[in-house]
């Protein structure tokens, strides 16, 4: 029997499970744009500014570069459903491309689009895309206005 013949013999579904076993969670990273994780981070948001109105609402966020030299956006910012500010790497721990987002979704959570991996605000992952844990930052207001966010760097 041939390939075709035998495909057929499966059914329209079970072929396309053969013949397109990864297409939701084993990309070819050579096909994605792939970024480091942040290191190093330490930097402030001011709050007051227009790239930061969406911190007003909870559930809003915003993408920012944890080092204006790196020429992309890299870290989640977002006030969460309690009104608290956290923060993430926008670089996810499965594949490293750059799509991680606040959703309001489950109480708030990260999300990555590349492949749908999800993560608490600690940064546990939420099914099974990745074991590999969120990179999440510390952060804390230095005044009404300004707000810092950066890691605790390990002895
Ligand atoms: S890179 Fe695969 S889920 Fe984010």
């Amino acid at each position: 029997m041939e390939r075709k013949d035998f495909l057929r013999s499966l059914g329209a579904g079970a072929a396309f499970a053969l013949t397109f076993p990864c297409l939701n969670g084993c990309s070819n990273s050579e096909d994605l744009e792939q970024f480091p994780e942040p290191d190093g981070v330490d930097f402030t948001v001011d709050l007051t500014s227009a790239e930061a109105t969406p911190l007003a609402t909870n559930g809003g966020f915003i993408l920012v570069s944890s080092n204006p030299s790196l020429g992309y956006t890299d870290i989640v910012v977002a006030r969460n459903l309690q009104g608290e500010l956290i923060a993430a790497s926008q670089i996810c721990s499965h594949q490293q491309t750059e799509e991680v987002r606040f959703i309001s979704e489950d109480g708030g959570i990260f999300r990555c689009s590349t492949h749908g991996s999800r993560f608490d605000q600690d940064g546990t992952p939420l099914n099974s895309v990745t074991s590999n844990p969120l990179r999440v930052f510390n952060t804390e207001l230095v005044d009404d206005n300004t707000l810092r966010v950066f890691e605790t760097l390990m002895a």
